[in-house]
């Protein structure tokens, strides 16, 4: 399958048309930024890191009974995925406390919850992705009640399999992001990206942040914490 024309640069990837209405190739830069666009840098190679964790990650979710969006990974920073219409909400699973969290209800990071937490925030980077609850959601037609329920299911299913699959690699999933989207039929998928740009791993002995937030707080050795993490998920 080939690129057709250019439908969307975002800040992280690039996506393209195909011949076929239905299916769009998806390519990963290695440009790095946060708070909204405020924050701008390069990771090297993190485009093809993000690129193969999530393929990888998402062929592990659809065995295990999570639909996805993933098709085809064409290179080592290309990929086909269906075409979907992305429900424009962040949403969030948290198993230790941290980020946003940690500041919100003033405790410390690395609390381990009893059980997860889930929230949402509406995709609005003008408005700094506000916390969303689910009336609001529904409110304004962002989704309907029966997506949030489908969305909830499958986003706890998500964190489920990924928490077993990378304590097994020695990493604590500590929280992360997914998107939703909408194929044709209505039916929703798991869309965008699961990687260390929309994760938080820690190693599970030091405690050590083998992810974006190395970049977001200045904490060196980014490149390095992205190859350690393809290194645990591949054997590379
Ligand atoms: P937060 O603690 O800053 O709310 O982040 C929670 C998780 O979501 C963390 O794993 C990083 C991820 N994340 C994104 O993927 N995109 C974003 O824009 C933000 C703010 C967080």
């Amino acid at each position: 399958m080939e690129k057709t024309v250019q439908l969307y640069e975002g800040k992280a990837k690039k996506v393209y048309a195909t011949d076929d209405e239905n299916l769009v190739i998806v390519s990963y830069k290695d440009d790095a930024t946060a708070f909204d666009g405020l924050k701008k840098g390069t990771i090297l190679g993190k485009g093809v890191v993000n690129n193969r964790m999530s393929n990888y990650l998402m062929q592990l979710l659809e065995k295990n009974g999570v639909p996805t969006h993933f098709v085809e990974e064409l290179n080592d920073r290309e990929t086909l995925v269906k075409k979907v219409k992305i429900v424009a909400l962040e949403v969030i699973i948290r198993n230790i406390s941290a980020g946003s969290f940690a500041k919100r209800f003033g405790v410390e990071e690395g609390i381990v919850f009893a059980e997860p937490t889930i929230e949402f925030s509406y995709k609005n980077d003008e408005l700094h992705d506000p916390l969303m609850n689910s009336y609001h959601a529904v409110a304004l037609g962002v989704a309907t009640w029966a997506e949030i329920d489908r969305i909830k299911a499958l986003a706890f299913k998500v964190n489920e399999v990924l928490k077993a699959y990378f304590l097994e690699r020695n990493v604590k999933l500590v929280d992360f992001k997914l998107e939703f989207g909408r194929l044709p039929d209505g039916t929703i998928v798991l869309a965008d990206e699961i990687s260390p740009d929309t994760c938080r791993f820690w190693d599970a002995v030091t405690n050590e942040k083998l992810d974006k937030d190395r970049f977001r707080r200045d904490l060196g050795n980014v490149e390095g914490a992205y190859s350690e993490m393809m290194r645990r998920v591949f054997g590379e």
